[in-house]
């Protein structure tokens, strides 16, 4: 793949600030840049990449050998092939993300793994992944799945995810899951929150905090699990760190 060092990369970024090395220097400089910006940006990485893991362990204990991955970014730093693929290499795992560059770049670290596709695919047209050929080719019939759709619904809109979770609840199977995290609504009251939200607009980022009963209304047929909605760095853990204050939330649905 031809690489093209003039111009920083998300997915590269996002690899930094987990302390990865498939990042360059353009992408380092542009990264310390957004830091000084959002200082959040690096805690909340990480908390997240931690929850995909904590998500893909739920998965591999309710018995499911087929995840499907929205907004997945590369499939680096413990990204969920790997947290799989410790636990059973068997599991097929469909990532796909929506940046062009971030996905020809994860394609070429994946070639050879025959359990675990990418494509390229914007996830407010979940369809797209799920019909495309090379889907089905590696998972066949089965739409008994774990869906990872985390980090991802604050630049979606409420039209937008609802769409989204209602088709992955119509193609999925009982017994599927879906993990979901969300900016909560400590950005819209906290003053210094507020004031990066407001720069997040200003800078023609989308940016969608919700609060639980927003999700709850949003996710259609979709039930929660018992344990209900969590500070993403508590979800599934049986010991939970002690909480700061709360700028994401997650939890873990059914069909
Ligand atoms: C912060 S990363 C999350 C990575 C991983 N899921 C995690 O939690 O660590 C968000 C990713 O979503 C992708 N993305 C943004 N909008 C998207 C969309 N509409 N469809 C698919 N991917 C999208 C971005 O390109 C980015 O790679």
């Amino acid at each position: 793949m031809e690489l093209d060092l003039t111009r920083p990369n998300n997915g590269r970024m996002l690899d930094y600030w987990l302390g990865g090395n498939h990042n360059f220097e353009i992408d380092r400089q542009m990264a310390r840049q957004i830091e000084k910006l959002f200082p959040f940006v690096v805690t909340t990485s990480r908390e997240s990449r931690a929850l995909v893991g904590r998500c893909v362990e739920f998965f591999h204990a309710q018995n499911l050998g087929t995840l499907v991955d929205f907004g997945s970014s590369l499939p680096t730093c413990q990204n969920t092939h790997e947290v799989a693929h410790a636990l059973d290499p068997n599991i097929r795992v469909v990532y796909s993300d929506i940046d062009p560059i971030t996905v020809a770049y994860a394609q070429d670290l994946l070639r050879g793994n025959v359990n675990v596709l990418y494509l390229h695919a914007d996830a407010t047209n979940p369809q797209d992944v799920l019909e495309n050929p090379l889907t089905k080719q590696l998972i066949g019939d089965e739409h008994r799945v774990g869906i990872v759709f985390l980090n991802l619904p604050h630049v979606l809109s409420d039209e937008a995810v609802r769409a989204s979770w209602r088709a992955l609840y119509d193609w999925a199977a009982p017994g599927s899951y879906l993990a979901l995290s969300f900016s909560g609504e400590a950005w819209d009251t906290e003053p210094d929150l507020i004031a990066t939200a407001r720069s997040y607009r200003s800078a023609n980022l989308p940016f969608y905090p919700r609060t639980p009963a927003q999700v709850l209304e949003l996710v259609g047929g979709w039930r929660v699990t018992q344990d209900g909605f969590k500070p993403n760095a508590s979800w599934g853990q049986s010991n939970p760190p002690p909480q700061e204050r709360m700028l994401g939330y997650s939890a873990m649905f059914y069909k």
